[in-house]
């Protein structure tokens, strides 16, 4: 109550309490500090900025259908992005980690999931078996309500555009070698966006070792 009779001079926390303005600036200050604390460590954190072990740059092939399911927008309805709980891991396999993420620019993550979570199906199905799923969902899956895609087949990739993407890549960090570039046109020449994406789709999740198990445990990620 004395605070009330007898403010102290400058500072005085009834004048923020009073002013919308004041209030709103420090919540908004204050806000800031805590993202920041919380963010900024993660750029210097070894788990979250150096690929784990056996993680390779997509191939140029790879690539392309990796900017094939950009440009289609799988992401609406697919993440990638395995959460570390028991009935994740028990449906999808191991929780993504960090380190697998470190090549990917801009990540997949999503948080939409009208269909699975795509990123360990690397390996779950063959290519014909995506082929006949990417034409036709209903072929394989009969009860989908996952669009058809019938045109990736007919779309050759432009074999000149991959060498400066990887450029522009190797820019921000994936250690792709000039060799890599020089052979990039040549590796999609004459390749569809279908077999693209399919050799994208199956790789998802395949660096880090170990097959989905039941004693995989709710541990979060290393931090
Ligand atoms: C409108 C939402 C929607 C969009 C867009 C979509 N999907 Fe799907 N997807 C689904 C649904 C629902 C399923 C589950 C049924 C099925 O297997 O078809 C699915 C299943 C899949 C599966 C099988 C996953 C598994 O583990 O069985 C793959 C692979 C897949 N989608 C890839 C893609 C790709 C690649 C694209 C973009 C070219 C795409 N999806 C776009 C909804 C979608």
């Amino acid at each position: 109550m004395s605070q009330h009779t007898d403010p102290k001079p400058g500072f005085s926390h009834e004048k923020v309490e009073t002013s919308n303005f004041l209030m709103i600036v420090l919540i908004l200050l204050v806000i800031a500090i805590g993202g920041l604390v919380e963010i900024v460590p993660l750029f210097f954190q070894k788990s979250t900025t150096e690929p784990i072990q056996g993680l390779k740059p997509y191939s140029a092939l790879q690539l392309a259908g990796r900017d094939v399911y950009l440009r289609e927008g799988c992401y609406n309805c697919h993440s990638q992005m395995i959460r570390p709980f028991r009935a994740e891991t028990l449906r999808y396999g191991h929780y993504s980690v960090a380190g697998e993420f470190v090549y990917d620019h801009p990540f997949q993550w999503g948080s939409k999931r009208t269909g699975p979570d795509l990123h360990r199906v690397g390996g779950k199905y063959s290519d014909e078996w995506h082929r006949i799923h990417l034409n036709n969902p209903r072929d394989v899956v009969p009860e989908s309500n996952m669009p058809a895609y019938v045109w990736l087949e007919k779309a050759l990739i432009d074999s000149t555009a991959m060498a400066p993407r990887m450029r522009a890549l190797r820019s921000v960090g994936v250690p792709y070698s000039d060799a890599d570039i020089d052979a990039a046109a040549a590796e999609v020449q004459g390749r569809t966006d279908m077999d693209a994406l399919v050799a994208y789709l199956q790789v998802l999740g395949r660096a880090l070792p170990g097959e989905p198990t039941a004693t995989t445990t709710v541990a979060p990620p290393t931090r």
